[in-house]
């Protein structure tokens, strides 16, 4: 499976994606995370020195045929000819959106860019109970049709420490790093639900 991971705006959660659905597909086969982002933030991680359980290759050091989940990571805004390079061949494209009515139009302005392709928008970033911000977004996306992730990805502390530690959150210690860790492999699943 190819899944790219991709949004027109910035800091919405797309490599700590990128690094959690190919620590979720390493789980059921050998899995390639290619860093496309200048930014170079997947591969950054990836030498922070606890270890990732995946490869992490720059495009052109990138070997995929010989793995069989391939996952993408961009920079924020990627240039059209990176965007179709890598979406055209995607079975996938996960587009993070944070909560907030500017973060959703720029989702709805890239979907139409990416019209025709298997887009799926994730919420991420989403404040704890009590907020309703979850439940908003998810209401948004719907009321447009705009294909989601039932599942979203809460704000959580979990997640910038495993940056830190160059590690997938479930490595770290925090209280709710289980938790974390749980909340991509149940998106994880309705991507093999597909
Ligand atoms: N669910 C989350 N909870 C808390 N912090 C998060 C979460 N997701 C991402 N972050 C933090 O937010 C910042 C931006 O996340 P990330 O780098 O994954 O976004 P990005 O979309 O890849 O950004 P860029 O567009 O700059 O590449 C990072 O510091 C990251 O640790
Ligand atoms: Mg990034």
């Amino acid at each position: 499976m190819r899944i790219l991971v991709t949004s027109l705006k910035g800091g919405v959660g797309k490599t700590t994606t990128a690094i959690h659905l190919a620590a979720f597909l390493q789980l059921r086969g050998p899995t390639l995370l290619v860093d496309a982002d200048p930014a170079e933030g997947a591969l950054v991680w990836a030498r922070q020195g606890a270890g990732l359980p995946f490869e992490v290759a720059s495009p052109e050091g990138a070997r995929p045929k010989r793995f069989e989940h391939v996952v993408i990571d961009t920079a924020g805004h990627p240039k059209g000819k990176t965007l179709r390079e890598y979406a055209d061949k995607a079975d996938l494209v996960v587009v993070p959106t944070s909560p907030g009515m500017l973060s959703l139009v720029s989702l709805e302005q890239f979907a139409k860019e990416l019209r025709g392709l298997p887009l799926k928008a994730l919420v991420t970033l989403v404040p704890p109970f009590p907020s309703l911000d979850a439940l908003r977004t998810l209401g948004y996306l719907k009321a447009h049709k705009i294909p989601h992730f039932k599942n979203v990805i809460h704000r959580l502390a979990a997640y910038e420490k495993a940056v830190l530690a160059g590690t997938v959150v479930h490595n770290v210690p925090d209280p709710r790093a289980q938790r974390a860790w749980e909340e991509y492999v149940m998106v994880g699943r309705e991507i093999l639900k597909r």
